[in-house]
C-alpha cells in the first residue's frame, strides 16, 4: 500500500469508531484525493471496480427516483446509476473539489448533479433519497440514515473486499445500520468485491 492508502485506512478505522474525530483527518485526506483526482480513473480503471456496487444495485426491489452517491470521486457510480435508471434524479457529493471537477469533466449528461460536500454533514434534507450509494468510502452512519427515505435503500460496496484501502467489515456495517432503523439486509460478492444492500424501515 502507498502512504496515502495507509493514511486512508487508518482514517477509516478511527472515524468509523469515533466519527467526531473526522476533523483530524479531513484536511489531509482532502488534499490526498485532490492530488489523485487527475489520474484517478487511470489508477482505478479496473473493469471490476463497479462489479460489487452493481450487484447491490441489481438487488434493489424498485427503481429509485432519487439517488445520492456519497464520496463519488470522479463520479463513476453516479454515472452508473444515471445510465441504469434513466428517469432518476442523481446527486453526487465529494469532499474533494478536485474530484468533483474531474467528475463534471467526465460526465456529458446534465442528469447528474455534482456538489462539493462532506459526508459527515450532508447538505440535504431528511429522507431525501430513495437510494444512497457508497463505493470505497468511509460511512458516516448517522448521516446516511438521515438522508435515506423511509422504505429507501442504502448500497455500500468495497471493490476489493478487505484489500480495499478504505474497507469496513460488512458485519460492522450491518450492525451500525440495524441500530438506525435499517432492515432486510442482503450481501453480495462479485470477484474480490463485497457489497451490502439494506432497506430503511418498512416499505411505505
Ligand atoms: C477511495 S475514493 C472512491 C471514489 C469513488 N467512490 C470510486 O469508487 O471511484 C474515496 C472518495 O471519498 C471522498 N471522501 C472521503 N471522505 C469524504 C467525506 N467525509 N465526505 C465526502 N467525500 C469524502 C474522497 O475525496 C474520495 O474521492
Amino acid at each position: 500500500m502507498t502512504a496515502g492508502q495507509w493514511y486512508a485506512r487508518v482514517a477509516t478505522v478511527v472515524v468509523v469508531r469515533f466519527p467526531r474525530l473526522w476533523g483530524l483527518f479531513r484536511g489531509r485526506l482532502t488534499r490526498v484525493f485532490d492530488g489523485l483526482a487527475p489520474q484517478w480513473d487511470g489508477m482505478g480503471a479496473s473493469p471490476n471496480r463497479l462489479l460489487a456496487i452493481g450487484a447491490a444495485f441489481d438487488g434493489l426491489p424498485d427503481r429509485p427516483r432519487t439517488v445520492l452517491d456519497v464520496g463519488t470521486g470522479t463520479g463513476s457510480v453516479a454515472r452508473l446509476a444515471a445510465d441504469r435508471w434513466g428517469e432518476a434524479d442523481v446527486t453526487a457529493v465529494d469532499v474533494s473539489p478536485g474530484m468533483i471537477a474531474e467528475a463534471r469533466r467526465a460526465t456529458s449528461s446534465d442528469r447528474v448533479r455534482y456538489e462539493v460536500g462532506d459526508a459527515s454533514s450532508l447538505p440535504f434534507p431528511d429522507g431525501a433519497f430513495d437510494l444512497v450509494s457508497l463505493n470505497n468510502m468511509i460511512p458516516f452512519f448517522d448521516e446516511l440514515a438521515r438522508v435515506t427515505a423511509q422504505g429507501g435503500s442504502l448500497a455500500i460496496a468495497y471493490s476489493r473486499g478487505p484489500q480495499t484501502p478504505i474497507w469496513v467489515p460488512l458485519d460492522r456495517v450491518r450492525n451500525e445500520l440495524r441500530a438506525r432503523e435499517f432492515t432486510h439486509f442482503a450481501d453480495f460478492q462479485a470477484g474480490e468485491g463485497r457489497s451490502l444492500l439494506a432497506r430503511k424501515g418498512d416499505r411505505p
